[in-house]
């Protein structure tokens, strides 16, 4: 059993990050919880892919810092803590699951008897010596999940696991993350499916590059009112585009999409 206590996972301060000639993040700040599930939601080109990509240090950032497990993000001590699963099938088509596991064993230097260990614990054990082109789509998605639970990592860090799936085979890759969560790892998911939220520990509700909630799925349904998780999506960002100032008296009405706030 991994501690759970002690600090946060990540730590973002004033992240700002540009890509091509668009501005992604103009200054987000946000803490993630050790040992918890957070997901990261929002639709499609808000955001969630360059978060992560900073998160596991691939990203050029423009400002601020990320601090993952105490340090820097993307430091070479991180590389075997920290596990990213990306959006991109990541594993080759023409080998067999367990060759897969081998060769990313091999590469993150994680233990080879890992390879068994976490085939089992995606329950592919029948299918170990099958080609991963000769799969069916939740078993692929189970390779990938395999791959990232290599070597421990601390943090997983999973993009849009669960596109393109079914909703029983969502609800079984779900109740894998929370599988491997109680073991103590901090899981890190994104999904553009709202409902996938009532999932998560924490989630961070992303839009255009911005946080507009840092909740719980209690938080959302109690400050929303709404038990339909996307219906409390669209109520957060009516709020949002309404603007948080016009509701308070006295408040001086800020610009909200002038460049360079
Ligand atoms: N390689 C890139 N070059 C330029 N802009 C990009 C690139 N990748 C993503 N973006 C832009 O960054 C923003 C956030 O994208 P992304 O992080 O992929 O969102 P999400 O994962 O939520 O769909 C979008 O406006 C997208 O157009
Ligand atoms: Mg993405």
């Amino acid at each position: 059993m991994v501690n759970k206590a002690s600090g946060h996972a990540v730590e973002v301060r004033g992240l700002r990050v540009r890509r091509g000639s668009t501005d992604v993040f103009r200054g987000l700040d946000f803490d993630i919880p050790r040992g918890q599930i957070t997901g990261l939601m929002g639709p499609s080109g808000s955001g969630k892919t360059t978060l992560m990509r900073s998160i596991v240090g691939v990203q050029k950032v423009a400002g601020g810092t990320v601090t993952v497990l105490g340090s820097p993000a993307g430091t070479t001590a991180q590389r075997r803590r920290v596990a990213y699963d990306t959006q991109a099938a990541s594993v080759y088509g023409d080998l067999t699951i367990e060759q897969n596991l081998r060769y990313f064993a091999q590469v993150i230097g994680a233990p080879r008897s890992d390879v068994g260990r976490v085939i089992e614990k995606v329950g592919l054990e029948g299918q170990a010596k099958q080609t991963v082109d000769s799969l069916s789509g939740g078993q692929e998605s189970r390779v990938s999940l395999a791959v990232a639970m290599l070597g421990t990592p601390e943090l997983i860090v999973l993009d849009e696991p669960t596109v393109g799936l079914d909703p029983v085979l969502r609800a079984e890759l779900w109740d894998m993350f929370r599988g491997i969560s109680e073991t103590g790892a901090t899981i890190i998911v994104s999904s553009h499916v709202m409902d996938e939220a009532l999932r998560c520990d924490r989630l961070i509700l992303l839009r255009a590059g911005r946080i507009i909630a840092d909740t719980t799925p209690q938080g959302l349904i109690a400050d929303t009112g709404e038990t339909d998780p996307d219906a409390a999506f669209l109520a957060l960002i009516e709020r949002d585009a309404a603007g948080a100032a016009e509701h308070r008296p006295s408040t001086r009405r800020e610009a909200r999409d002038e460049p360079g706030e």
